[in-house]
């Protein structure tokens, strides 16, 4: 049977601004969370950035944006992901005004996607709070960051309207479970924060998600504005009845935030799980009626699937992208023990076109390696990045049977379609572009560019719209 892609499918790549902008206070940026976070997730931030810390200078992509996009243009990319640093725009995020020059940047920016034909596709809170609102309000637990994303929401729908159509409001929202300094904000230390404060937060920021729905599209009714979450299909690691309830549970704890998200009001289950635990959310008067600002798609990350079981004596974890979960005995595993299953991709497409039957938006997939660059016959540098394109095109195959099978899906963006510095361990030697980029975690390297096999493997997939992932080479 022929497999196709639907015209126009938005093929593209994704980045975020911490990753790979550095400059982290040229031109008025203040410092925002991911610049004291010289480990990723692990460990504890710093007081004030320190040298060690990889994506204070990035790969420089403040300053090389040009050959970069340019790069894009050349594999034929319809779309680029990428988000605002909130930080450039309001520098300690509780400024009336907006900081001009962040303002420009993004503008220049933009302009140099749409030079190509290239969609920009903008994620407006990715990673970095100002740290500012971290340490004086304890990020999202306090509800004034409500009025002061608005703000910024409001400035920059204003300023880009005629430049971006598609928005992403929260990168993977609901991994502030597991992370609630890096993905909310919160200073308070993950131990010592009451469950109710962690979901009083997440209050503050789905009222945030749907009040940018309702600005934007007062501001632009053409705008397309999705919600993104972290997905990871979970499996019961057995079909005994009690393993599959304890699955159901814990798929409610992510499904929480779509479902919010798409039916504009909270989950049954989740009010059940208030109940038993005895957290009162507070809603200020109007919450109700916000919250019913519904998103256009749903937009979401997809690496791996995990397994659940009720079972306490199996429960140990494994590694994954952020929400891990119990290793399944039928995957292999990439080289930072994240499990590989392309037909999770297939899985989670239906599961959430079954449950929403909304426009989907794939916006980070991909495999993250240690890459050689080595100098082939011809003296050229490359990198022979099999592995890269097995990995996508296993991927992408699921994809195209998920489109047979129904699913309305707007584009697919590969993470770390240049590379970039890892937001879990903030090292660069974990590689995901088409791109390889000199400089390693020691801080050495020229920071020149080099494109990857696979960069002229997904050309050719851009070029024929998917039907090269069908040709047996
Ligand atoms: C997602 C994030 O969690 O996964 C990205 O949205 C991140 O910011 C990506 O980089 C891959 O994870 P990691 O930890 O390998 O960088």
């Amino acid at each position: 049977m022929c497999l196709y892609f639907p015209k126009g499918f938005l093929w593209g790549g994704a980045v975020s601004a911490n990753q790979v902008e550095g400059a982290y206070q040229e031109d008025g940026k203040g410092w925002s969370i991911q610049d004291v976070m010289p480990n990723g997730i692990k460990g504890k931030p710093t007081n004030t950035p320190t040298e060690d810390n990889m994506k204070l200078i990035g790969i420089d992509f403040y300053h090389r944006y040009k050959d970069d996009i340019k790069l894009f243009a050349e594999m034929g990319f319809k779309v680029f992901r990428t988000s605002i640093a909130w930080s450039r725009i309001f520098p300690k995020g509780d400024e009336l005004e907006p900081n001009e020059a962040g303002l420009k940047f993004y503008d220049d920016l933009f302009d140099e996607c749409l030079k190509y034909g290239i969609e920009p596709l903008v994620t407006i809170s990715h990673y970095e709070t100002p740290l500012h609102l971290a340490r004086e309000y304890d990020g999202w637990v306090n509800r004034k960051l409500v009025g002061f994303y608005e703000r910024y929401v409001r400035s920059i729908f204003t300023r880009y309207k005629d430049k971006v159509r598609y928005w992403l409001t929260f990168n993977e929202i609901n991994s502030i479970l597991e992370f609630p300094f890096m993905s909310g904000g919160i200073n308070t230390p993950k131990e010592k924060l009451s469950k109710k404060d962690l979901y009083q937060a997440i209050h503050h920021e789905l009222v945030a998600s749907a009040s940018a729905v309702k600005i934007g599209h007062d501001i632009n009714p053409d705008f397309q504005i999705g919600c993104m979450v972290l997905s990871m299909p979970i499996y019961p690691l057995t079909p005994h009845p009690d393993d599959v309830i304890e699955t159901m549970k814990k798929d409610h704890d992510n499904t929480f935030f779509a479902d919010v998200h798409v039916r504009g009001s909270y989950p049954g289950y989740m009010k059940r799980y208030f109940k038993e635990e005895k957290i009162e959310i507070h809603f200020e008067p109007g919450d109700e009626e916000i919250l019913k600002n519904t998103v256009d798609f749903i937009s979401f990350s997809y690496y791996s699937s995990i397994c659940e079981t009720a079972d306490p004596a199996k429960k140990h974890g494994g590694e994954g992208n952020l929400l891990t979960g119990i290793p399944n005995p039928y995957l292999n595993s990439s080289d930072w023990g994240w499990q590989i299953d392309p037909q999770g991709l297939r899985y989670t497409l239906n599961m959430l076109y079954d449950r929403y039957q909304k426009p989907l938006f794939i916006v980070e997939n991909g495999l993250g390696a240690v890459d050689q660059l080595v100098v082939n016959e011809q003296g050229e540098k490359l990198v022979e990045d099999n592995y890269r394109i097995d990995y996508l095109k296993e991927h992408l195959i699921q994809v195209a049977e998920a489109i047979e099978d129904g699913v309305e899906l707007i584009g697919y963006t590969t993470w770390g379609c240049i590379d970039l510095v890892s937001a879990s361990t903030a090292q660069l030697k974990k590689r995901y572009g088409f791109i390889y980029v000199d400089r390693n975690d020691d801080g050495s390297g020229t920071l020149e560019r080099y494109r990857k096999k696979s960069f002229h493997w997904y050309k050719e997939v851009i070029a024929s719209n998917g039907q090269s992932l069908f040709i047996q080479k």
